[in-house]
């Protein structure tokens, strides 16, 4: 199985358009102290001929510009994606959508819970009915969206997208709305899971024995934001669980057989982010790898 990390940022990329953080300002000025980094999405392939794209950021252009395996290949019009599947309706992870609007035929799969939020906006209507199949894929069921690769969606906790908040917001519900994805081909195992509010034992049974598991890694500590100056939410008030801390990711999956360990998703307030920085440091003395664009496994 091959996998390509298309996008390894949190919403708002790295830099951020309106951001002047210690650490979307060093992306700026020196790309060898933090890397520029576009948003989270992914690429799997079971041959490295027909992929699945998972989740379609903002920058799907750029993504799909810089990486080789994404262009076009035989005739006049063609594309490598077979299939696109969203693992929640975030920004980050839908608007993308609308870049695919070329009378490319591909399938849409997520949840109904998910795709049912897509559908109800008309301006995703550009991917043409007739040209864009949308298949609602059941939680636990196993679906083969890329012949040889199998994918098993689960929920896991969560919340809704910001855009969809309203006062009956509940974080950390388990429901259709926050997704991971079990990717299987070859006899490999790859858990996507690019936001989660809280690591359960569910999840931890879940993901044992996994080959590797691209996990949330938006904030290193609950208060990352409020610490930058930037914001007054928290991780778990995003959705999002830290990696170290009280009830950090990093701890909690410490006693999960997993081949390998990479963080996704990373928000630009993450200290992580700072080649060379303590908190670089600590991560991957856990174990952990930081994800930047272009990333890229072999799982055989
Ligand atoms: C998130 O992951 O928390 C969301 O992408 C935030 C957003 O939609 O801006
Ligand atoms: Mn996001
Ligand atoms: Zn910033």
């Amino acid at each position: 199985m091959h996998v390509l990390i298309l996008g390894s940022a949190a919403g708002g990329g790295l830099p951020q358009w309106n951001c002047r953080c210690p650490i979307c300002a060093l992306a700026r000025e020196d790309e060898t102290r933090v890397r520029p980094r576009t948003q989270s999405s992914i690429a799997v392939s079971p041959d490295g001929e027909r992929w699945l794209l998972v989740n379609a950021s903002p920058d799907i252009r750029q993504q799909l510009f810089d990486n080789p395996a994404m262009h076009p290949r035989t005739g006049l019009r063609h594309s490598p994606i077979h299939a696109v599947l969203l693992t929640n309706g975030d920004v980050d992870h839908v608007a993308g959508l609308l870049t695919l609007r070329e009378g490319q035929p591909f399938t849409l799969y997520g949840t109904a819970g998910i795709l049912d939020s897509v559908n109800a906006n008309r301006v995703f209507d550009v991917m043409a009915a007739g040209v864009v199949a949308r298949e609602p894929i059941a939680l636990d069921r196993r679906f083969e969206p890329v012949p040889g690769l199998h994918v098993t969606l689960f929920a896991v906790p969560g919340k809704v997208p910001l855009w969809l908040e309203d006062e009956t917001l509940e974080i950390g519900a388990e429901t259709e709305t926050t997704v991971g994805a079990m990717i299987e081909a070859g006899g490999r195992r790859l858990a996507y899971i690019p936001g989660c509010a809280r690591v359960t034992a569910d999840l931890k049974a879940r993901i044992a024995g996994v080959d590797a598991l691209l996990f949330d890694g938006t904030v290193l500590l609950d208060d990352d934001m409020i610490r930058a100056g930037v914001g007054t939410k928290t991780g778990w008030r995003m959705g999002h669980v830290p990696m170290t801390g009280a009830g950090g990711s990093i701890a909690a999956l410490s006693d999960v057989a997993i081949g390998h360990r990479v963080f996704v998703h990373i928000n630009n307030t993450n200290p992580v982010l700072v080649e060379g920085s303590d908190a670089r440091r600590e991560v991957e003395a856990a174990g952990w790898t930081v994800a930047h664009d272009g990333l890229t496994l072999t799982l055989s």
